[in-house]
Protein backbone atom coordinates (compact mmCIF):
# COMPACT_ATOMS: atom_id res chain seq x y z
CA UNK A 1 0.00 0.00 0.00
CA UNK A 2 1.55 3.33 -1.11
CA UNK A 3 0.70 5.24 1.60
CA UNK A 4 2.39 2.80 4.88
CA UNK A 5 5.29 3.69 6.48
CA UNK A 6 8.29 1.50 5.99
CA UNK A 7 8.84 -1.43 8.28
CA UNK A 8 4.96 -1.10 9.44
CA UNK A 9 3.28 -4.68 8.70
CA UNK A 10 -0.51 -4.88 8.38
CA UNK A 11 -2.81 -7.41 8.06
CA UNK A 12 -6.25 -7.33 6.12
CA UNK A 13 -9.27 -8.92 8.08
CA UNK A 14 -12.95 -8.65 6.66
CA UNK A 15 -12.55 -4.94 5.68
CA UNK A 16 -10.20 -3.46 8.23
CA UNK A 17 -6.80 -3.61 8.39
CA UNK A 18 -5.08 -4.15 11.44
CA UNK A 19 -1.21 -3.39 12.71
CA UNK A 20 0.80 -5.69 13.83
CA UNK A 21 3.80 -5.70 16.70
CA UNK A 22 7.10 -6.93 17.07
CA UNK A 23 5.93 -10.72 18.04
CA UNK A 24 3.70 -10.55 14.30
CA UNK A 25 0.16 -10.35 17.03
CA UNK A 26 -2.32 -7.73 16.13
CA UNK A 27 -1.86 -4.44 17.91
CA UNK A 28 -4.54 -4.17 20.91
CA UNK A 29 -5.92 -1.14 22.23
CA UNK A 30 -8.01 -0.22 25.13
CA UNK A 31 -11.47 -0.05 23.85
CA UNK A 32 -13.32 3.20 24.26
CA UNK A 33 -16.50 1.58 23.75
CA UNK A 34 -17.09 -2.08 24.37
CA UNK A 35 -18.16 -4.09 21.22
CA UNK A 36 -21.64 -4.97 22.96
CA UNK A 37 -22.18 -1.49 22.90
CA UNK A 38 -21.49 -0.35 19.51
CA UNK A 39 -24.52 -0.69 17.72
CA UNK A 40 -26.29 1.77 19.97
CA UNK A 41 -23.36 4.46 19.41
CA UNK A 42 -25.59 6.38 16.68
CA UNK A 43 -28.35 6.39 19.08
CA UNK A 44 -26.84 7.88 22.10
CA UNK A 45 -24.83 10.55 20.20
CA UNK A 46 -28.15 11.80 18.59
CA UNK A 47 -30.87 11.32 21.09
CA UNK A 48 -28.82 12.07 24.58
CA UNK A 49 -24.85 13.70 23.67
CA UNK A 50 -26.39 16.33 21.61
CA UNK A 51 -29.72 17.36 22.71
CA UNK A 52 -28.46 16.55 26.77
CA UNK A 53 -24.91 17.31 26.99
CA UNK A 54 -24.08 19.35 23.68
CA UNK A 55 -27.27 21.55 23.79
CA UNK A 56 -26.82 21.22 20.16
CA UNK A 57 -28.81 18.98 17.34
CA UNK A 58 -27.55 16.10 15.38
CA UNK A 59 -29.45 17.32 12.81
CA UNK A 60 -27.18 20.69 12.33
CA UNK A 61 -24.36 18.78 13.16
CA UNK A 62 -24.79 17.10 9.57
CA UNK A 63 -25.82 19.62 7.71
CA UNK A 64 -22.74 21.44 8.58
CA UNK A 65 -20.43 18.84 7.58
CA UNK A 66 -22.57 18.78 4.12
CA UNK A 67 -22.16 22.34 3.74
CA UNK A 68 -18.17 22.06 4.24
CA UNK A 69 -17.17 18.89 2.45
CA UNK A 70 -20.34 19.24 -0.56
CA UNK A 71 -18.01 21.04 -2.59
CA UNK A 72 -14.76 18.62 -2.03
CA UNK A 73 -13.73 16.42 -5.06
CA UNK A 74 -11.23 13.77 -5.66
CA UNK A 75 -9.02 14.24 -2.48
CA UNK A 76 -7.04 11.96 -0.40
CA UNK A 77 -8.81 12.53 3.28
CA UNK A 78 -7.75 11.06 6.24
CA UNK A 79 -10.31 11.01 9.41
CA UNK A 80 -8.67 10.36 12.68
CA UNK A 81 -11.49 8.99 15.01
CA UNK A 82 -14.14 7.52 12.47
CA UNK A 83 -16.68 5.90 14.56
CA UNK A 84 -19.32 4.84 13.06
CA UNK A 85 -18.46 6.88 9.75
CA UNK A 86 -21.31 9.50 9.80
CA UNK A 87 -19.02 11.33 7.95
CA UNK A 88 -20.45 9.23 4.61
CA UNK A 89 -23.60 10.89 4.93
CA UNK A 90 -21.49 14.27 4.11
CA UNK A 91 -18.72 12.98 1.60
CA UNK A 92 -18.80 13.32 -1.79
CA UNK A 93 -18.65 9.46 -3.21
CA UNK A 94 -15.42 10.19 -5.56
CA UNK A 95 -13.27 11.12 -2.74
CA UNK A 96 -10.33 8.56 -1.48
CA UNK A 97 -11.02 8.28 2.00
CA UNK A 98 -9.06 6.53 4.85
CA UNK A 99 -10.63 6.00 8.35
CA UNK A 100 -8.62 5.36 11.70
CA UNK A 101 -10.17 4.54 14.96
CA UNK A 102 -8.89 2.42 17.91
CA UNK A 103 -12.34 0.87 18.12
CA UNK A 104 -12.63 -2.20 15.79
CA UNK A 105 -16.32 -2.63 16.63
CA UNK A 106 -17.39 0.83 15.31
CA UNK A 107 -15.05 0.96 12.14
CA UNK A 108 -17.27 -2.37 11.18
CA UNK A 109 -20.08 -0.39 11.21
CA UNK A 110 -18.92 2.13 9.50
CA UNK A 111 -17.50 -0.47 6.66
CA UNK A 112 -21.24 -1.37 6.47
CA UNK A 113 -22.28 2.91 6.54
CA UNK A 114 -19.47 3.17 3.84
CA UNK A 115 -20.91 0.22 1.35
CA UNK A 116 -24.01 1.62 1.73
CA UNK A 117 -23.49 4.99 0.54
CA UNK A 118 -21.52 2.91 -2.18
CA UNK A 119 -17.99 4.50 -1.42
CA UNK A 120 -15.38 3.00 -3.75
CA UNK A 121 -12.24 4.11 -2.14
CA UNK A 122 -12.33 3.24 1.22
CA UNK A 123 -9.67 1.99 3.62
CA UNK A 124 -10.52 1.71 7.61
CA UNK A 125 -7.28 0.84 10.04
CA UNK A 126 -7.52 0.34 13.42
CA UNK A 127 -4.92 2.86 15.33
CA UNK A 128 -3.96 5.46 17.63
CA UNK A 129 -4.66 9.15 16.77
CA UNK A 130 -0.86 9.41 18.65
CA UNK A 131 0.77 7.27 16.04
CA UNK A 132 -0.40 6.81 12.67
CA UNK A 133 1.21 4.07 10.30
CA UNK A 134 0.75 6.89 7.36
CA UNK A 135 3.73 7.50 5.37
CA UNK A 136 4.66 11.70 5.39
CA UNK A 137 2.46 14.27 3.35
CA UNK A 138 0.10 11.49 2.33
CA UNK A 139 -3.51 13.75 2.99
CA UNK A 140 -5.24 16.81 0.92
CA UNK A 141 -7.54 16.97 3.84
CA UNK A 142 -8.25 15.45 7.29
CA UNK A 143 -11.48 15.63 9.29
CA UNK A 144 -11.85 15.25 13.34
CA UNK A 145 -15.27 15.11 14.21
CA UNK A 146 -16.16 14.99 18.30
CA UNK A 147 -12.89 12.64 19.12
CA UNK A 148 -10.33 14.67 19.74
CA UNK A 149 -11.34 15.45 23.46
CA UNK A 150 -11.12 11.99 23.57
CA UNK A 151 -7.57 11.43 22.43
CA UNK A 152 -5.13 11.51 25.75
CA UNK A 153 -1.96 12.69 23.49
CA UNK A 154 -3.20 15.86 21.73
CA UNK A 155 0.16 17.45 21.17
CA UNK A 156 1.50 13.98 19.11
CA UNK A 157 -1.66 13.86 17.36
CA UNK A 158 -1.28 17.22 16.38
CA UNK A 159 2.30 16.59 15.72
CA UNK A 160 1.10 13.34 13.71
CA UNK A 161 -1.40 15.08 11.81
CA UNK A 162 1.09 17.74 10.68
CA UNK A 163 3.18 15.07 9.41
CA UNK A 164 0.70 13.01 7.57
CA UNK A 165 -0.91 16.11 5.46
CA UNK A 166 0.65 17.50 2.76
CA UNK A 167 1.84 21.43 2.97
CA UNK A 168 -0.69 23.31 2.42
CA UNK A 169 -3.36 20.47 3.30
CA UNK A 170 -6.72 21.18 5.33
CA UNK A 171 -8.15 19.82 8.75
CA UNK A 172 -11.52 20.30 9.56
CA UNK A 173 -12.58 19.84 13.41
CA UNK A 174 -15.76 19.77 15.80
CA UNK A 175 -15.13 19.63 19.10
CA UNK A 176 -16.84 20.50 22.25
CA UNK A 177 -14.99 23.69 24.54
CA UNK A 178 -15.66 24.34 28.17
CA UNK A 179 -16.34 28.01 27.16
CA UNK A 180 -19.12 27.27 25.42
CA UNK A 181 -20.55 24.25 27.66
CA UNK A 182 -23.83 24.99 29.69
CA UNK A 183 -23.59 24.71 33.40
CA UNK A 184 -24.77 21.35 34.38
CA UNK A 185 -23.90 19.62 31.43
CA UNK A 186 -20.68 17.35 31.90
CA UNK A 187 -19.04 15.82 29.06
CA UNK A 188 -16.21 13.49 28.92
CA UNK A 189 -12.97 13.85 27.96
CA UNK A 190 -10.34 16.44 27.80
CA UNK A 191 -11.50 19.62 27.03
CA UNK A 192 -9.26 22.55 25.85
CA UNK A 193 -10.36 25.81 25.04
CA UNK A 194 -10.51 27.57 21.48
CA UNK A 195 -7.39 30.03 22.49
CA UNK A 196 -5.59 26.54 23.80
CA UNK A 197 -6.34 24.21 20.67
CA UNK A 198 -5.21 27.79 18.57
CA UNK A 199 -1.74 27.74 20.30
CA UNK A 200 -1.36 23.87 20.20
CA UNK A 201 -2.13 24.28 16.36
CA UNK A 202 0.11 27.11 15.29
CA UNK A 203 3.10 25.40 17.34
CA UNK A 204 2.69 22.80 14.95
CA UNK A 205 2.73 25.07 11.84
CA UNK A 206 -1.41 25.24 11.45
CA UNK A 207 -3.23 28.60 10.79
CA UNK A 208 -5.86 28.39 12.79
CA UNK A 209 -9.77 29.32 11.90
CA UNK A 210 -12.72 29.08 14.27
CA UNK A 211 -15.92 29.23 12.02
CA UNK A 212 -19.00 30.57 12.35
CA UNK A 213 -21.95 27.78 12.76
CA UNK A 214 -23.37 28.18 15.98
CA UNK A 215 -24.54 24.45 17.87
CA UNK A 216 -24.11 24.16 21.82
CA UNK A 217 -20.87 23.22 22.94
CA UNK A 218 -19.29 22.78 19.49
CA UNK A 219 -16.48 24.49 17.60
CA UNK A 220 -16.15 23.68 14.59
CA UNK A 221 -12.60 25.25 12.85
CA UNK A 222 -9.90 24.80 10.32
CA UNK A 223 -6.32 24.31 10.71
CA UNK A 224 -4.27 24.90 7.53
CA UNK A 225 -0.82 23.20 7.11
CA UNK A 226 1.99 25.86 5.50
CA UNK A 227 5.42 24.77 4.59
CA UNK A 228 8.03 25.19 7.07
CA UNK A 229 9.46 28.17 5.70
CA UNK A 230 6.21 29.84 5.27
CA UNK A 231 6.55 32.75 8.40
CA UNK A 232 4.32 33.21 11.49
CA UNK A 233 3.94 36.84 10.32
CA UNK A 234 3.10 35.57 6.92
CA UNK A 235 0.16 32.77 8.53
CA UNK A 236 -1.11 35.81 10.29
CA UNK A 237 -1.35 38.27 7.32
CA UNK A 238 -3.29 35.92 5.35
CA UNK A 239 -6.02 35.15 8.38
CA UNK A 240 -6.23 39.04 8.28
CA UNK A 241 -6.92 39.26 4.70
CA UNK A 242 -9.32 36.75 4.93
CA UNK A 243 -7.63 33.87 2.61
CA UNK A 244 -9.50 31.51 4.83
CA UNK A 245 -12.62 31.55 2.21
CA UNK A 246 -13.14 28.28 0.24
CA UNK A 247 -10.57 26.07 2.52
CA UNK A 248 -11.68 23.00 1.84
CA UNK A 249 -11.65 23.63 -1.96
CA UNK A 250 -8.30 24.70 -1.29
CA UNK A 251 -5.29 22.98 -3.25
CA UNK A 252 -1.95 22.19 -0.97
CA UNK A 253 0.87 22.94 -2.50
C1 LIG B 1 -17.52 10.39 20.11
S1 LIG B 1 -16.79 9.28 18.98
C2 LIG B 1 -16.91 10.18 17.43
C3 LIG B 1 -17.02 9.26 16.26
C4 LIG B 1 -17.37 9.89 14.92
N1 LIG B 1 -16.32 10.75 14.44
C5 LIG B 1 -18.68 10.61 14.94
O1 LIG B 1 -18.72 11.80 14.56
O2 LIG B 1 -19.69 10.01 15.30
C6 LIG B 1 -15.07 9.30 19.37
C7 LIG B 1 -14.27 8.33 18.52
O3 LIG B 1 -12.87 8.52 18.80
C8 LIG B 1 -12.25 7.23 18.82
N2 LIG B 1 -10.99 7.32 19.58
C9 LIG B 1 -10.83 7.55 20.91
N3 LIG B 1 -9.52 7.59 21.23
C10 LIG B 1 -8.83 7.38 20.07
C11 LIG B 1 -7.43 7.30 19.74
N4 LIG B 1 -6.49 7.46 20.68
N5 LIG B 1 -7.09 7.08 18.46
C12 LIG B 1 -8.04 6.93 17.49
N6 LIG B 1 -9.38 6.98 17.75
C13 LIG B 1 -9.77 7.20 19.01
C14 LIG B 1 -13.30 6.36 19.47
O4 LIG B 1 -13.08 4.97 19.27
C15 LIG B 1 -14.58 6.87 18.81
O5 LIG B 1 -14.83 6.23 17.61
Amino acid sequence: MKKIKKDIKIIRRKGLYYLMDENNRIKKYKPWLHSIFCFIYDRIMRESVFPKKFNGSYKRHIEILKREFKPVHKKEILEIGTGTGNLAKALQRDMFYTGLDISAGLLNIASSNFEKYCFPNIELFVADASDMPFKANSFDRAVCNLSLNFFPEKERFIKELSRVLKPGGVFFCSVPVPEKISKNARIKGNLLSEEDLKKLFQKYGFAFKPCNYENGALLYFYGRLFNLHYSQTNVVKFVDVGGFAGWMQATPH
